[in-house]
């Protein structure tokens, strides 16, 4: 690899730790500035914007000339190395005191990540990968769940902020709500596969996610031996689909996503 993935974590979880400092530091002040983006319910706090800023100048004095997509500011991937980075993942949690979001920083090669790390600021735990070197948090390795029968899994969720998209998306889940044990919508994506690397949730998947809420924690997850889709990658789920599911129930749960209809969401 042109890359080394150990050092290329290091810098994630260096800037991540950095960014998530002053998102819960600045936090009241911050949710007092909300605008909203794409519809009413898509919000975004003043340190949304801030973290973003703080990230991307980090970078480019860690990591010169290597560019950045963001979610707030946008960029293109390239080929080559490019950051990906959700300066808060899980913004409506945030704005709520729900301590459950995250900062989160990738490093893809080619459209691929090869280095993750999922900061959650409230706790400070660290969720941590590099491609084939496995999945961490706290520097306990993590193994995706042993799950083998999907009528006792637990499936993470998220809706979309599109109101049509949210209500077939919910019609979807109603239809696998009497196969799995239980559903989490736990709002943030990454820490949703992040639960997946963790065992936490036997499986996730969701439609419509930007490239920021998946590309660190999809490797966390299959880096702990999940088996994972991107979007694009499981057309018969959706052309935007996300998945990530332990392996034991992989196969079952994707043949019970497509016969309740999640692909046509
Ligand atoms: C959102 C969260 C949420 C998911 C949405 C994402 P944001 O990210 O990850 O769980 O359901 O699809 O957009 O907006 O908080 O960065």
């Amino acid at each position: 690899m042109r890359f080394d993935p150990d050092a290329l974590v290091d810098v994630a979880v260096r800037v991540a730790r950095e960014a998530g400092d002053l998102v819960r530091v600045t936090r009241d002040s911050a949710v007092s500035d909300v605008d909203t983006k794409s519809t009413i319910t898509d919000v975004v706090t003043a340190a949304d914007r801030a973290a973003e800023r703080l990230v991307r100048r980090r970078l480019a004095e860690l990591r010169p000339g290597e560019p950045v997509v963001g979610e707030e500011e946008g960029g293109a991937a390239v080929e080559g190395l490019t950051w990906v980075v959700d300066p808060i993942d899980g913004t409506v949690n945030y704005l709520y005191g729900i301590p459950h979001y995250a900062v989160s920083i990738a490093a893809q090669v080619d459209g691929e990540s090869v280095a993750g790390a999922v900061v959650e600021p409230a706790t400070g735990h660290v969720w941590t990968a590099a491609r084939g070197g496995g999945a961490w948090l706290d520097g306990r390795r993590l193994t995706a769940s042993g799950a083998t029968r999907l009528e006792v899994s637990l499936l993470g969720c998220g809706f979309s902020y599109r109101a049509e998209r949210r209500q077939r998306q919910a019609e979807a889940l109603a239809g696998l709500a009497t196969v799995v044990r239980d559903f989490r919508r736990a709002g943030a994506a990454s820490l949703d596969l992040c639960s997946v690397a963790a065992g936490r949730l036997d499986a996730y998947a969701e439609h419509g996610l930007g490239r920021w809420d998946w590309a660190a924690g999809i490797l966390l997850a299959s880096e702990a031996g999940a088996v994972v889709f991107t979007p694009g990658q499981a057309p018969e789920l959706g052309v935007d689909a996300t998945f990530a599911a332990a392996p034991g129930i992989a196969d079952a749960l994707f043949a019970a996503l497509v016969e309740h209809g999640f692909g046509k969401v």
